[in-house]
């Protein structure tokens, strides 16, 4: 959902070489354009319409001169992408720079204003009206500061800003409200930006500014100041994120990389159960859970009310986001509502969590530290993934999991499945040891224009999750059913040319579940299993199968059984010849 930056370094040495850096490291949050500016007695500006590579490549960003600017890349929400409309974008005499994260909701009754006194836009964004009211507001008599504080008054909706202006050299002004932003002190200089993975090689003491508290970043180090402008000292929190965490390190793309951390992901959360514990604790008794979330999360919170209602005896549903306030009314305060979200900042959950906070608990398990959610939610759990920078989310869902298991069997008193979870680890690595076969088995998938996903139970939500994978990287046209379902209509759409992926480990819905893989064998299908080692009858109907450890029981085959599918989508996507770090339309963070 757009990302940006702004650098001031302490030294006279050309910040552009920095902010390109930084911004690159922010591409996962939208890729239509992207645009820097930079102060050298005048505003410099370049832009562009594409990826940073191909904009470079173009333009060269790094020959620009000046110790200090901003950087943008856009994810398009008003106005197209085009090279008009990517930022940074200026007022109309070139004074006055802005990069900005978020949407306005009042953009065309103010342009409308401007246009009235006078302004000429040439942009169809929001954004550009912001440079523009800055201006008038300069002109009027305020210092930048202001100027900034003043035009947040005016603009209704989320953003994260950062502006200079070649009236007040030297400094950089941001402000935030619904999107987020973070500044931090480095060796070289001062920063502010969408999200810690932009700084991390240059800065990693971070302090995240609440919403209308102004940012001032001049060489000399950052402010921080309230609505009336008087200074507030923050003490920066230090993220032991390295930066070689959110860089390739050799692999093709960041999925793949990711993929293979998602032991790790498990392990490094399973160390949070002391602090689950404690959560629990200070929880107390509720009557009823809810869960939270969207897209791939809202798939972990799925698993979430299975293992609640199965392990503790507490009823819980689970609500997409987006649909919460539509259901919120029957809840109270012993009510827990959880709410699950890798970036801790994705706006339908955010909007949910201020509803729910009116009459319930709330605990937010997320995987960013400092993150909004993590500052809105009464309790929060830190899901130990590290940084994810690929959109289709991996090891931050295994990591959803393990701290879901963790809280359902803590709950539960159940240390027989605590027991087992320390074994997860093992088996993800067993499959992602054997991605090469996996990578073959897609080759003989990508053909297929739409495909199904089927299970039952605990593998209701893998085949959700599947289904989910394989449309948002590869665009194929992919459904997740209960098995059961099926013959309740989408059977209708099963032939010889539709792939269906029967997720089937071994536990108490294994015959109903082969039940419903003989409708579809019956129907010819393609079938592709993943199943347990061993698993005879699966083998002989299906056309071929992935195997998973015997060991591993429909209860926690959602946390290994993930995988292959994992892998599957992104074997098929390198074999289209498309980016699975990069899906179109898509970003990392939806901050709308
Ligand atoms: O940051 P969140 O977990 O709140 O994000 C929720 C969804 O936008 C996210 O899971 C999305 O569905 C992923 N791209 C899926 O891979």
């Amino acid at each position: 959902m757009c990302g940006i930056v702004g650098c001031i370094l302490k030294e006279k040495k050309d910040a552009a070489p920095v902010l390109f850096e930084c911004i690159q490291n922010l591409e996962y949050r939208g890729y239509d354009s992207i645009g820097l500016a930079t102060y050298d007695n005048r505003i410099n500006v370049k832009k562009g319409k594409g990826d940073i590579k191909k904009v470079n490549r173009e333009q060269n960003f790094k020959n620009m001169s000046g110790s200090y600017g901003i950087a943008h890349t856009r994810w398009a929400s008003t106005g197209k992408p085009t090279p008009e409309n990517a930022h940074p974008h200026l007022d109309d005499t070139n004074t006055v720079a802005v990069v900005h994260n978020g949407t306005l909701e009042n953009h065309s009754e103010i342009r409308d204003e401007l246009i009235k006194e006078g302004h000429e836009f040439i942009s169809t964004t929001d954004t550009e009206v912001i440079p523009h009211m800055i201006k008038k507001f300069m002109d009027e008599g305020l210092n930048l500061e202001d100027a900034v504080r003043k035009c947040g008054e005016k603009i209704e909706g989320s953003y994260a800003i950062v502006a200079m202006s070649k009236d007040e050299p030297g400094k950089l002004v941001a402000t935030r409200k619904d999107s987020p932003l973070i500044v931090a002190f480095g060796k070289e200089g001062y920063f502010v930006a969408s999200d810690t993975p932009a700084v991390l090689d240059y800065a990693r003491d971070v302090i995240r500014p609440k919403e209308g508290e102004i940012a001032i970043l001049t060489k000399e180090g950052i402010e921080i100041h309230d609505e009336n402008g008087k200074e507030i000292k923050k003490v920066p929190q230090h993220i032991d994120w390295s930066p070689e965490m959110a860089k390739k390190e050799g692999f093709d793309h960041f999925m793949i990389k990711e993929i293979t951390e998602q032991s790790a992901a498990v392990k490094n959360t399973l160390g949070q159960r002391a602090n689950i514990e404690k959560i629990i604790k200070s929880i107390g008794d509720v009557k009823r859970i809810c869960f939270v979330a969207c897209g791939t999360s809202y798939h972990a919170s799925i698993t979430g009310k299975y293992l609640i209602e199965s392990l503790a005896g507490i009823a819980c549903d689970v609500v997409i986001a987006s649909e919460f306030k539509y259901t919120a009314k029957t809840w109270d305060e012993d009510t827990l509502v959880i709410f699950i979200s890798q970036s801790g900042e994705t706006f339908d959950s955010r909007m949910a969590l201020k509803e729910a906070r009116k009459t319930s608990k709330t605990l937010a398990i997320v995987n960013v530290a400092g993150s909004a959610m993590t500052e809105e939610a009464e309790y929060f759990i830190q899901t130990q993934a590290g940084p994810e920078i690929g959109v289709a989310a991996t090891k931050t869902y295994l990591a959803q999991l393990t701290a879901i298991y963790l809280f359902a069997a803590l709950m539960a008193k159940d240390e027989k499945l605590i027991r087992e979870l320390y074994k997860v680890p093992k088996y993800i690595d067993e499959v992602v040891n054997e991605r090469e076969s996996i990578k073959e088995i897609s080759k003989r998938y990508d053909f297929a224009k739409n495909a199904f996903y089927l299970g039952r139970g605990f593998s209701y939500p893998i085949a959700l999750e599947g289904a989910l994978k394989l449309k948002e990287i590869t665009y194929i046209h992919a459904e997740g059913y209960a098995a059961g379902e099926l013959k309740h209509g989408p059977l209708a759409l099963i032939d010889e040319k539709v792939p269906v992926i029967v997720v089937i480990p071994p536990g108490d819905d294994y015959s109903k579940t082969m039940v419903n893989l003989e409708e579809v064998k019956a129907r010819g299908a393609i079938i592709l299993s993943v199943c347990a080692k061993g698993d005879k009858k699966t083998a002989e109907n299906s056309k071929e199968v992935i195997e998973i450890n015997a060991e591993v029981g429909d209860i926690i085959a959602p946390l290994v059984y993930a995988v292959p599918l994992q892998l599957i989508s992104y074997y098929v996507t390198c074999d289209k010849g498309y980016n699975p770090d990069k899906p179109r339309n898509l970003a990392k963070v939806i901050t709308v």
